[in-house]
């Protein structure tokens, strides 16, 4: 689908469609269509139960005296109280509707409205977001789908006065939908084909069209830095564990071309602001403490907080962003086999502790534990943020709309949070601490990797905790419940969300970025 911007005309073919407020009030362009049409609209509003509130939608096929074939009605509810969050679902919502009908144009004007909060280019542009974000689609291996099944809607013109400021903002909001839907991809493609060597190897491509710096480290190079614990979990698969590195140097960015390596170095010494480190565990079968067979196929999706680095500095580099980021994926497979670790082995981490392995399958935190020690060493970053599919716990917790967030520096938290309000990824803070941090000591060796039945999502956090060095920023969010929806959401169609990259996005841009 080809977005585009433009100044309002009445378009000649296709669906045309407008924002109703609340009352049923129309646009101004809708009731200028409405007086053309004798009133046409304004009948169907009357004889439906369309009142133009938020998420209500009303379409009139091919009224008389106009060549368009439809009018697609959308209810903004008040348009005082309508944020960014909210033009976005309008795009959404329009694009379902016209996919439905089998629409293969359209255009929807956004008017300027009374008592509007946002900027009209802001408005225009948010809408367009919402539309090209709700429009992922994960299709390559669907070979026998029929024509007509096939999303339609091949263009879509926002139609506003302030159309050059909206093609502006909107070029920016299009590169973090282009980072969303590179973790949406990560996350949806089977095991067979994304496995911790594929991920990297892919990600790499991408990722160095676009300017950042990738590195992979594999078996041989983890053994010798001691990463015991993160090899543990991928000794019993025939695939490769991997280390993804990812360096966006954006804070100064001359256009002088430094060397890699020197750039590097000076970067380590001084240490960077800011580091993200995903799990990406690219199958999780549990190892010898084998899950059900139920369900286990989700499991490909237990990558998701690697997926959102990756996404994640898709976005920034393609955007520009002015920081200085790193970003690690800790990449495994997680299998039974006559060479899986036992329940009961004990391992050395790479900071030395070390750790017994009750259970297999807590498997996150033990991968975690040796990327964020390596990112700590090599890049002494003053904030890390984490993000894993890490426990079924926090889905019990919170559900399937926020995510976990644990932490040990309210400042990040209240940032964090403030930003996944903003782009709609909420989370929700949990309570860490020393009975918590108790509940994971072992009997033979400086901790176990479970604490037991109960606070699951929390003794895994306080696990991750004890890997992280004093002084040290650190936000840890729990995404099992949010990374995959078995349902359409306002922007995101059943399946991987991405979430989590625009929430990153909205943090580095609201605290980092110059
Ligand atoms: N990847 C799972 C967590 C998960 C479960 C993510 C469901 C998404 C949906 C994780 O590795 C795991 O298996 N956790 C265990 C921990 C337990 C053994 C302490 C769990 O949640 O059951
Ligand atoms: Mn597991
Ligand atoms: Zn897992």
């Amino acid at each position: 689908m080809r977005i585009s911007f433009a100044a309002p005309a009445q378009p000649k073919s296709g669906a045309i469609a407008g924002l109703v407020t609340e009352g049923g009030k129309l646009a101004p362009s809708l009731a200028d269509l409405d007086g053309q049409l004798g009133g046409a609209l304004t009948r169907a509003i009357k004889s439906s139960r369309f009142t133009g509130k938020k998420g209500e939608a009303l379409e009139v096929l091919a009224p008389a005296g106009l060549s368009a074939s439809r009018v697609v009605l959308l209810g903004l509810g008040k348009p005082a109280e309508a944020g960014p969050l909210d033009f976005e679902r309008v795009g959404g919502d329009l694009l379902v509707r016209l996919n439905a009908a089998g629409e293969k144009e359209a255009a929807l004007t956004v008017d300027v409205l009374p008592d509007l909060r946002l900027e009209p280019s802001e408005v225009a542009a948010r809408v367009a977001y919402g539309a090209q974000l709700r429009s992922y689609r994960f299709d390559k291996y669907r070979t026998t789908e029929k024509p007509e099944r096939k999303p339609s809607l091949k263009k879509l013109t926002v139609m506003a006065a302030a159309h050059a400021g909206a093609k502006k903002v909107y070029a920016r909001l299009e590169k973090i939908a282009e980072g969303v839907f590179a973790t949406r991809d990560l996350c949806s493609e089977p095991a067979n084909v994304l496995y911790p060597e594929s991920f990297a190897k892919q990600a790499k491509k991408s990722l160095e069209k676009v300017g950042v710096e990738v590195e992979i480290l594999g078996e041989k190079e983890m053994e010798k830095l001691g990463m015991g614990s993160l090899l543990g979990v991928g000794q019993g698969s025939v695939r490769d564990s991997q280390l993804l590195i990812l360096r966006w140097m954006g804070a100064g960015k001359t256009g002088k071309a430094k060397t890699k390596s020197s750039s590097r170095a000076k970067k380590a010494a001084e240490g960077v602001p800011l580091a993200i480190v995903g799990k990406g565990v690219c199958f999780d079968t549990g190892g010898i403490s084998i899950k059900p067979a139920g369900g286990m196929e989700d499991m490909k999706w237990d990558m998701g907080g690697a997926g959102v680095v990756v996404g994640l500095f898709h976005a920034l580099a393609a955007r520009k962003a002015k920081l200085d980021l790193v970003g690690a994926c800790a990449l495994v497979e997680n299998m039974p086999d006559g060479n899986a670790q036992r329940p009961g082995d004990v391992v050395h981490s790479m900071s030395g502790q070390t750790i017994e392995v009750i259970n297999t399958d807590a498997e996150g935190r033990l991968i975690l534990a040796d990327a964020l020690w390596y990112v700590q060493e090599t890049y002494k970053p003053k904030a890390i943020v984490d993000l894993a599919t890490l426990t079924g716990a926090i889905m019990v917790a919170l559900g399937r709309s926020h995510a976990g967030l644990f932490s040990n520096d309210d400042e990040l938290s209240e940032r964090i949070l403030a930003a996944g309000k903003t782009v709609g990824e909420p989370c929700w803070r949990m309570p860490m601490g020393e009975d918590f941090n108790r509940m994971i000591d072992s009997d033979i060796a400086d901790m176990k990797n479970v604490g037991g039945r109960w606070g699951g999502s929390i003794t895994a956090a306080q696990f991750l905790e004890r890997f992280i060095q004093d002084g040290t920023a650190w936000a840890h969010l729990d995404i099992a419940g949010v990374t995959w929806s078995d349902k359409d959401r306002p922007t995101a169609p059943k399946g991987a969300t991405g979430f989590g990259v625009r929430l990153l996005d909205e943090l580095v841009t609201k605290h980092y970025e110059k």
